[in-house]
């Protein structure tokens, strides 16, 4: 017999969840769901990386995203899997600078989340801004916890994690990787649309973490 779907991640108008950060120097950042249009932006993106920043990404050697994870990334909800791009206007046109996708475990409560900013723009709180918001996408699903894990001499990821209140542990199951998580009830105060989408078609949001 088939599995009954899971009506929460079945989402239609990707383009409801979209949400206009500001940044520290007063831009803005857009944060929406990878759409099936964006495939060649991302493919661009991952293919401008430096070298050093792609491996941090994908923890291995590779000259772009490997067809396997666009095709992934692209099918936004399947498997409570979900990718986000971060844009930003340059010069007039929208510009990706970074990307995350994130996963939800419905039985443990937890996600797992990875990301990556573009190298000319990294250091200037595009990552925070970005990690900030998927705390908030993935308490809307009911996490209640969102962890990474990122090679132990990466040092921007440490240590945007440490500011960002990661408690850092060991990865189970590498041990090149360092492990980093955080409990959501300690970080949802950030307002986003899919949290107030959530709060709306009445899914069970975890009751620790504040409603908007
Ligand atoms: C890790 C990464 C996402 C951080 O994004 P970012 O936009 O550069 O980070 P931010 O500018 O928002 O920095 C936020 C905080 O992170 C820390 N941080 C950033 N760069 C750092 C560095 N080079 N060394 C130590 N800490 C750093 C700082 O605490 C910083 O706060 P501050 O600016 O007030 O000092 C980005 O550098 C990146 O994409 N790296 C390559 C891919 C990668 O490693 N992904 C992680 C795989 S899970």
């Amino acid at each position: 017999m088939l599995a009954a779907p899971d009506h929460r991640f079945v989402l239609s108008n990707l383009g409801r969840y979209t949400d206009v950060l500001r940044l520290r120097g007063g831009r803005s950042l857009t944060v929406r769901f990878l759409e099936l249009r964006d495939a060649e932006a991302l493919l661009d993106y991952f293919r401008s990386l430096s070298q050093r920043s792609r491996y941090s990404r994908l923890m291995g050697a590779a000259s772009e995203l490997p067809p396997s994870e666009l095709d992934k990334a692209l099918h936004v909800g399947e498997g409570n899997r979900f990718a986000v791009v971060a844009e930003m206007k340059v010069d007039g046109v929208d510009t990706l600078v970074g990307e995350a996708r994130y996963s939800f475990d419905a039985q443990s409560g937890e996600s797992e989340f990875g990301l990556s900013i573009g190298d000319t723009w990294q250091g200037q709180g595009v990552g925070a801004a970005l990690l900030a918001n998927i705390e908030c996408r993935a308490a809307a699903l009911g996490a209640r916890m969102l962890f990474g894990e990122t090679l132990r001499n990466n040092e921007q990821m440490i240590g945007l994690a440490r500011k960002s209140g990661y408690m850092f542990g060991r990865a189970p199951d590498d041990w090149r990787l360092t492990r980093f998580d955080k409990a959501l009830h300690a970080a949802a105060d950030i307002p986003c649309e899919s949290w107030r989408q959530a709060a709306r078609a009445g899914w069970p949001l975890h009751e620790d973490a504040p409603a908007h």
